[in-house]
């Protein structure tokens, strides 16, 4: 990903809005008009654009073809229509906005107002989400599903960020992930002994990697391609939609199906400006929230075989066989470790063994 490009792409199009003044009524952190004769000019198109209309900024940190962004791309227009016009979500693909991370504390300042994020996200501020980040927890991503929509534990988990600014407004599936390497293909965890893999940024999964035998190295998405290249990691792990759409396949040729995360990412609102709606726009959007998850299953579901026929075999290894009862064998003592020492993990660890 070209980061330095998407970098001046969010200064430029975040002044734009601070200038614009399109930030009022979120209730978070404002921050002064720069007194740049371009960005004035950009805030006052944006401005024109908006009308009457309130315009939201959704962040993203992959490309259009994701079907999470496919389905974010017809939340809006829907959104738009049934609130006759009231509210317009704009989609920020390509990490234009920042890395993940950048974008949930621009959420929780109100600087924008809705981001995609992963589980590890909201875990930095409450354990409960640190549960979904441990290895095997979920049998399928069916289970996953059902768990997040129907558990009464889910509730409590989902509140519990609104102490930090900013609400879960959804669940959004985001497949199974597995291992990628640039050099050699995974078959058992002994495969792993020595090798540096790319993690997103949590504790558990520097742990994770450990108990595995390899090393962890967090870090954002937007990094990964370049730190596999340059043979700064061994490679990384990731569900099939994003090893094929953002081409990881390119530096990571072999794809060993580990299936060892089922994480979940989360649409985020600004907390403020989630309850700034009436009732019945709030009604509308709840409800177009719960659609989602189905939505982005089908569609997941759809492109997952597609994409990895797509892939040249010629350059591209798929190992399908892997010896996953060696990995679930190598984290159990560290899963049993985080439940025995965190209540709020426990807590939905036991809620999910209970669904089983
Ligand atoms: C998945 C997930 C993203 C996350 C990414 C990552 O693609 O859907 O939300 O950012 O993994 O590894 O960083």
């Amino acid at each position: 990903m070209k980061k330095n490009l998407f970098k001046t792409a969010a200064a430029t199009i975040l002044a734009a809005s601070m200038a614009a003044g399109m930030l009022t009524g979120c209730g978070g952190a404002k921050t002064e008009a720069p007194a740049d004769g371009a960005k004035t000019e950009a805030a006052g198109e944006a401005k024109a654009a908006s009308g009457s209309t309130q315009v939201w900024r959704m962040a993203f940190n992959q490309t259009e073809d994701h079907p999470q962004y496919r389905v974010m791309e017809e939340f809006s227009k829907e959104f738009k229509e049934k609130t006759e016009g009231r509210y317009e979500i704009q989609l920020f693909p390509n990490e234009t906005l920042g890395a993940q991370r950048e974008t949930l504390e621009q959420v929780q300042s109100g600087v924008i107002e809705m981001s995609i994020v992963n589980n590890t996200h909201p875990g930095s501020v409450s354990d409960y989400f640190k549960a979904f980040d441990m290895p095997f927890l979920f049998d399928d991503i069916d289970q996953a599903i059902k768990f997040v929509k129907e558990s009464p534990v889910m509730e409590e988990v989902k509140s519990d960020t609104e102490q930090y600014g900013f609400r879960i407004a959804t669940y959004l599936p985001a497949g199974t992930r597995s291992m990628f390497t640039a050099k050699t293909p995974i078959k058992s965890v002994d495969d792993m002994k020595g090798l540096k893999i790319r993690t997103m940024e949590s504790d558990i999964y520097v742990n994770m990697m450990t108990a595995f035998g390899g090393s962890a190295t967090p870090m954002a998405m937007g990094e990964m391609y370049t730190a596999i290249q340059s043979g700064v990691v061994d490679g990384a792990e990731n569900n099939e939609i994003t090893y094929v759409n953002s081409k990881y396949y390119e530096v990571a040729p072999y794809w060993s199906q580990t299936n060892h995360l089922i994480v979940p990412d989360w649409l985020i609102i600004n907390k403020d400006v989630y309850y700034s709606m009436s009732d019945a726009d709030r009604a509308i959007f709840d409800q177009l929230c719960v659609e989602a998850i189905d939505k982005v299953q089908v569609q997941w579901q759809a492109d997952v075989d597609k994409l990895m026929a797509s892939l040249d075999t010629s350059k591209v290894t798929i190992t399908s066989d892997v010896d996953i009862e060696s990995f679930k064998n190598a984290i159990a003592p560290t899963n049993e470790k985080l439940v025995a020492e965190n209540e709020k993990i426990k807590k939905v660890y036991d809620a999910v063994q209970s669904m089983k």
